[in-house]
C-alpha cells in the first residue's frame, strides 16, 4: 500500500492536533467516510450528517485498524491516532485542496443534467490505458463526494475525473474551485431538477460556472446544439479557455461522421484537432455515442494518445440501472434496465434505446420523474410522443405518471399503480418470451422493485 497521508501532511492541510503522545508513524494509505467499508490504514474522517453522525463510529474505525481519525466532537476515546480539528467537513475539504495542489497530472470536471458518471466512466476507461487514472466511485458528485474524491488522489496519478453536480442555484462553481479542472465537460442542459432550478436559462447559467476555474489555456467541451449555449461561450472566454463545441457538423472543433447504431453500442470516426480515427462503443444508444465524443474530446484535451484512448473506451459497459441489459425470466425477456433515476431527457434517451434494441414486443415501465415542481404535469405529458413511437405497451406508476398514462392510445395502455410494488407482479404477469422490457424512473420512485420481480428466477439460480 502507497502512503497517501502522513502525519506531517494530514497536519499542514488540516491545522489539526494529534495527542502529544502521537508518534510520527501515522500512515494514511486510504481515506474513509463510512466504517462499513473503512479498510485497514484508512485515515476516517467522522463527518455530522443529516441521519448519522461519523463521532458514534470512532471506536469501531480505530478497531478496524484505521491509519488516523479525524474528529470534531469529544469521542470517549484515548488514542494517538485521532486528529482532533475544528470542523471535519472543513478538514476534508483541507485535505481535498491540499491533494488537488500536490498533484501535478491532468485534471478533468464532469457537470451535467444528465450523463455525469456515463461520461466519467468512459473517460476514465479512456485515460487508464494512457496511464495512472484516479478518478471519482459511482456519482460523488456533491459537497462531500468531491472532496473525498479528492483527498484520495494519489500526488503520482497521471490524470483524475471528478463529477460535479448541483440541485440548487450555487453549488458548482465552490466544488469546481477545489477540483481545478484542466478540462472541464459539460454533458447536457436538461430539465432535471427544473422544480429547483426554474427555468432552463438558470440551469444553463449553473453548469457554466465550472467553466469560471479554469486556467487561462484549459479546455472546455460541450455538445453542439447546448441550450444556453451564450453562457458558455461568456465564461470559458472570461477565463482565457478553449471552447470546443462536439457535434456531427464540420464546423464543430470536434466531430463525428458516419455514426451507426445497433443493439450492442455504436461505431464512427472520430476528428479532432490533432487525430482521426475509428472508434467503437460497446453502449447502445445514441445518448452513450455522444457520451463517448465528448470523452474522447476530453481525453485529447488532457494530451492522452489516442490509440490508446479509443481502445480503452472500448472496454466500457453500461453500468447496473444505466442501460445494461440482461437476459431474465429463464433467458425469455431482455430487460434493459434504467431504474438507477429519471428525468425528461434520460427517460427519453432509454425509449429511445428501447426502440432501437427490440427485436419483438416494447415493454416501457415508467415511474415518476421527480424534482419537477410545478413543471412536472407538463413534462411528464410531453413524453406522449417518444413513448408512442418506441413503445407497443406502457407501464406506469405514481400520480405523475398517471397524467401520462391517462393520455396515452388504449392499446398502448398495460396498466397503472400508484406505487413500484403492485406494478411488478403486474408487469411480471404481462411479458411474453421474445418480449423486450425498459424500467425507468426516478430513485424515488424505486423502480428497482420491478426490476428484481423480474430477475426473480434468475437470482434463485445465482444462489442454487
Ligand atoms: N447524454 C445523455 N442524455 C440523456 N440521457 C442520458 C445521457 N447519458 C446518460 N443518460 C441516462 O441518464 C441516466 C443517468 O445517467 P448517469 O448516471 O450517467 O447521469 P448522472 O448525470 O451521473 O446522474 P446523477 O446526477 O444521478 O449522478 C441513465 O439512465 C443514463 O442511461
Ligand atoms: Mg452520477
Amino acid at each position: 500500500m502507497t502512503l497517501l497521508w502522513s502525519r506531517a501532511d494530514l497536519l499542514a492541510a488540516t491545522s489539526g492536533r494529534f495527542p502529544s503522545s502521537t508518534s510520527s508513524d501515522i500512515a494514511g494509505t486510504g481515506v474513509s467516510i463510512d466504517t462499513r467499508t473503512l479498510r485497514p490504514g484508512d485515515v476516517f474522517i467522522a463527518l455530522r450528517g443529516e441521519r448519522s453522525n461519523g463521532h458514534e463510529h470512532v471506536a469501531a474505525a480505530l478497531h478496524a485498524g484505521a491509519g488516523a481519525v479525524v474528529v470534531h466532537e469529544p469521542c470517549g476515546v484515548d488514542d494517538p491516532r485521532i486528529l482532533h480539528v475544528a470542523d471535519t467537513l472543513d478538514a476534508l475539504r483541507d485535505m481535498a485542496r491540499f491533494a488537488r495542489a500536490r498533484f501535478a497530472g491532468r485534471m478533468v470536471g464532469v457537470t451535467g443534467s444528465v450523463g455525469k458518471t456515463s461520461v466519467k466512466d468512459m473517460l476514465r476507461h479512456a485515460l487508464q490505458a494512457c496511464g495512472p487514472t484516479h478518478y471519482a466511485v459511482a456519482s460523488y458528485n456533491n459537497h462531500w463526494g468531491v472532496p473525498l474524491t479528492l483527498a484520495r488522489l494519489p500526488a503520482s496519478a497521471a490524470y483524475c475525473v471528478c463529477e460535479i453536480g448541483m440541485n440548487h442555484v450555487g453549488e458548482i462553481l465552490p466544488l469546481a474551485r477545489m477540483v481545478r479542472p484542466d478540462v472541464a465537460v459539460i454533458t447536457t442542459v436538461a430539465s432535471s431538477h427544473l422544480g429547483l432550478m426554474g427555468s432552463m436559462d438558470a440551469i444553463a447559467r449553473e453548469k457554466a460556472e465550472i467553466l469560471c476555474a479554469l486556467p487561462a489555456g484549459g479546455t472546455g467541451i460541450i455538445p453542439d446544439g447546448i441550450t444556453g449555449e451564450t453562457h458558455f461561450i461568456h465564461n470559458a472566454a472570461q477565463a482565457g479557455a478553449t471552447l470546443w463545441r462536439v457535434g456531427q457538423s464540420k464546423d464543430c472543433p470536434v466531430y463525428a461522421t458516419g455514426l451507426e447504431h445497433d443493439a450492442q453500442g455504436s461505431g464512427f470516426e472520430m476528428h479532432l484537432p490533432h487525430w482521426q480515427g475509428k472508434v467503437r462503443v460497446n453502449a447502445p444508444g445514441r445518448h452513450m455515442a455522444g457520451n463517448a465524443m465528448l470523452a474522447l474530446a476530453a481525453a485529447h484535451a488532457c494530451g492522452a494518445d489516442m490509440d490508446r484512448a479509443v481502445a480503452g473506451l472500448a472496454t466500457f459497459a453500461p453500468g447496473a440501472g444505466r442501460g445494461a441489459i440482461a437476459r431474465v425470466m429463464q433467458d425469455k425477456v431482455a430487460l434493459l434496465d434504467e431504474s438507477y433515476n429519471a428525468s425528461p431527457d434520460s427517460v427519453r434517451a432509454a425509449l429511445d434505446l428501447l426502440g432501437l434494441v427490440a427485436t419483438g414486443r416494447r415493454i416501457a415501465v415508467l415511474g415518476d420523474m421527480l424534482e419537477l415542481g410545478t413543471f412536472a404535469r407538463h413534462e411528464h405529458q410531453a413524453l406522449l410522443p417518444a413513448v408512442c413511437a418506441n413503445a407497443d405497451i406502457v407501464f406506469c406508476c405514481g400520480p405523475n405518471m398517471k397524467t401520462l398514462f391517462d393520455t396515452l392510445p388504449s392499446s398502448l395502455q398495460g396498466g397503472w399503480t400508484p406505487e413500484s410494488e403492485q406494478l411488478a407482479p403486474m408487469v411480471r404477469a404481462a411479458l411474453r418470451a421474445g418480449d423486450t422490457v425498459m424500467v425507468k424512473g426516478s430513485h424515488g420512485s424505486r423502480m428497482g422493485h420491478v426490476v428484481a420481480t423480474l430477475r426473480m428466477d434468475d437470482a434463485r439460480v445465482g444462489q442454487a
